[in-house]
């Protein structure tokens, strides 16, 4: 029992594919260098004593979790979460004290939250040998995240954090749940960059998701759907986030092409579309973002850059070609 743990995760850059996750689209995010770290050692009482080193408050979590949600410091509310669905499977989880630093900037929209998460959940699976696929370790997170943060969001974050590669791009099914590696070129590099602090959670991101819910009740699922069923919405503001889903989906599947075949430009066309569609149509930008991603694509060598992950500020993402 006092063997000294030590696990990471790592955060996530979305390249192309953004709020197509939560409708069973495509994505094609990759991991970062900078990564989570929870280090200590299980114990035969029934708490979770966590420290952070960037959190003011230490969190306490005693075992077994009722509602994650009334856990304080709300920083704890992911470990909860995660500590709540492994006991939801019948699994018995033993005490645990110590310690978290990340290298993630928290609040910028790299997937900060979804990288505690697994490492929780990969110190639990290491401490109680249950046998649980990467597929269901990131469903797993997914569902903590949902309570923890109530934001309802898609599979994206936990999925690509699970089974990423490094310098190797997820092409990820979200209906499927089917992953695609795709080695980056090394003629290109990706360059992520912080513009400003954000939190999804009370963001109009559900009010998203909620316009996809209204859109597939009148043309079913938009992950088959084409730019012909818009005809079928009436409102227009559904007709934009319609048209954002629908040539989104196709973005990536081109995206991943133009990779593959080397056509670079071809990719930062497709990146710059993505971040016009999300402006414009699915309205998750703002013109801090917007002026950002702006500069970036006249800055020397860069080929497309775009807003990244769910918006409303956070980060943008750019590919340039390598000296
Ligand atoms: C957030 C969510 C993801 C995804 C993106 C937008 O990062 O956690 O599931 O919806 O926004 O693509």
């Amino acid at each position: 029992m006092n063997e000294t743990l030590n696990v990471s995760a790592p955060g996530r850059v979305n390249l192309i594919g953004d709020h197509t996750d939560y409708t069973g689209g495509l994505v094609m995010p990759m991991t970062l260098d900078a990564r989570t770290t929870v280090i200590g050692q299980a114990n035969t009482r029934r708490v979770w004593n966590l420290v952070s080193h960037h959190e003011a408050e230490p969190v306490s979590i005693e075992l077994p979790v009722v509602d994650p949600r009334s856990i304080t410091p709300p920083w704890g509310r992911y470990i909860a979460g995660v500590l709540y669905e492994f006991n939801k499977l019948g699994c018995e989880i033993p005490g645990f004290t110590g310690e978290i630093n990340t290298t993630i900037p928290i609040g910028s929209g790299l997937s900060s939250s979804a990288a505690l998460e697994i490492a929780i959940a990969r110190i639990v699976i290491s401490i109680t040998k249950i046998a649980m696929s990467e597929t269901d370790l990131a469903l797993l997170c997914q569902r903590a995240e949902h309570i923890a943060s109530e934001v309802p969001c898609g599979i994206m974050d936990q999925l690509c954090i699970a089974v990423g590669r490094t310098d190797t791009a997820t092409l990820i099914n979200c209906h499927t749940l089917n992953v695609q590696h795709i080695v980056m070129p090394e003629e290109i590099e990706i360059v992520t960059r912080f513009i400003s602090q954000r939190t999804l959670a009370g963001s109009e991101y559900a009010d998203r998701v909620n316009d996809c819910h209204a859109i597939e009740a009148i043309i079913g699922p938009l992950r088959v759907a084409t730019t012909n069923d818009l005809s079928n919405l009436n409102d227009d503001r559904l007709v934009r986030r319609a048209r954002h889903v629908i040539t989104e989906n196709q973005r990536v599947r081109d995206f991943a092409h133009a990779l593959t075949v080397k056509d670079f430009v071809e990719a930062g066309r497709l990146m710059a579309a993505s971040h016009a569609s999300l402006a414009l149509d699915y309205e998750t930008s703002n013109s801090t973002m917007d002026q950002a991603v702006n500069s970036m694509l006249h800055e020397s060598g860069f080929l497309g850059a775009r807003i990244t992950g769910g918006g409303f500020g956070g980060c943008i993402v750019g590919m340039r070609l390598r000296d």
